[in-house]
């Protein structure tokens, strides 16, 4: 057995408004929790996206009426609607700005409108960027002109975590994540896994997934996981959408990791709660922790609670289980069973 403090997940899609028949506050936070995860950030990319004062209030309502545990929200910089900035800052965690096109559409192209975002949005809370190959340069480009911080999204390729490792080196305020799915599958994943593989950015080579573990220990700043669910009818259909399912399964695989001795437990820990908690200034949680069993456990579609009831690790092996989770002196998840109840978790940060 070993024990862990709650983890933080800096990169989630809870889905609400407009996506509830994927997902929902209630059932996120429910398998946030049976992942070990005790904080999420949710993703602003909803229908609509959480770009105005209003819709991003009546989100922070839902998720206080319905998370299991703790949530935070990142504001869309949305071309059209960056006037609300200022007041989008009040109560979103962080901005998000998207540079490529993935699933919803909120891709920022214009120069005046990346302008206003770095100089409207408040300097003490952050800026998250969705950016791929050579967006990563406009982003760091942008860190070092407005000299304010950039957290990158779901790193994924060699050549980026290159130049973010040169940037860093330049002593340039970036910092990034990436996801479980892209150290654990490569492009040969995506063949066989087809619509269940697809996500943005997609899977890379043997040779991109090997960069990123080659930096585990120094560029890499966090683990996030993109938890991306989308139902499997909508897989099924054609022009499946983009993103995966990942709170439940991201530990119980960095701990198949830390058994593998690719990464140590304190690397973990500073990945998935230290790191993120300092780079998105979070409140801490007292008495919250996870309880691990080092024991194989098979990952299955079956044992999960995300609303999508579909991981692409279906079928692998993790030496790991979380057998028990404490949120603030109560034992919310235990033997597989969710116990916290709709609303006791804390909404906003
Ligand atoms: C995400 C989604 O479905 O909202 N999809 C994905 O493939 N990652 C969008 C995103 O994070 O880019
Ligand atoms: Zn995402």
């Amino acid at each position: 057995m070993i024990t862990l403090p709650g983890l933080i997940d800096v990169h989630t899609h809870l889905r609400v408004p407009g996506g509830e028949h994927k997902e929902d506050f209630a059932t996120a936070t429910a398998a946030a929790l049976a992942g070990g995860i005790t904080m999420v950030l949710g993703m602003p990319n909803t229908s609509p996206p959480l770009s105005t004062p209003s819709r991003l209030t009546a989100a922070m309502a839902m998720a206080e009426r319905d998370a299991r545990c703790d949530v935070g929200l990142f504001a869309a910089a949305e071309p059209g609607q960056l006037h609300h900035l200022p007041t989008l800052a009040e109560t979103a965690v962080a901005l998000k700005i998207y540079l490529n096109d993935t699933f919803g559409r909120l891709r920022v192209d214009k120069m005046p409108d990346l302008a206003t975002c770095f100089r409207d949005w408040p300097r003490h809370k952050l800026i998250a960027m969705h950016a791929e190959k050579q967006s990563v340069a406009v982003g760091i480009g942008l860190a070092a002109t407005y000299n304010r911080s950039v957290h990158f999204c779901h790193i994924s390729r060699a050549e980026e975590i290159d130049l973010i490792a040169d940037a860093k080196g330049r002593g340039l305020p970036v910092t990034c994540e990436v996801t479980p799915h892209h150290l654990f599958l490569n492009e040969a994943d995506a063949t066989r896994l087809g619509a269940l593989g697809d996500m943005r950015p997609l899977l890379g080579t043997q040779k991109d997934v090997d960069a990123l573990w080659a930096h585990i220990n120094d560029t890499i700043d966090c683990i996030a996981t993109d938890h991306a669910p989308h139902t499997l009818a909508e897989k099924r259909a054609d022009n499946p959408p983009p993103g995966v399912a990942g709170l439940e399964t991201s530990l119980p695989l960095i701990l198949t990791a830390v058994s593998q001795n690719r990464l140590t437990l304190d690397r973990l820990i500073t990945l998935m709660h230290d790191n993120p908690r300092r780079i998105y200034s979070l409140p801490e949680q007292p008495e919250t922790a996870v309880d691990i069993e080092m024991r194989p456990s098979i990952i299955r579609n079956s044992d999960m609670h995300s609303k999508c009831g579909w991981t692409p690790f279906d079928g692998m092996d993790a030496a790991a289980r979380v057998m028990r989770v404490t949120l603030r002196g109560d034992i919310v998840f235990e033997n597989g069973r969710v116990l916290a109840e709709k609303g006791s978790g804390r909404v906003g940060m």
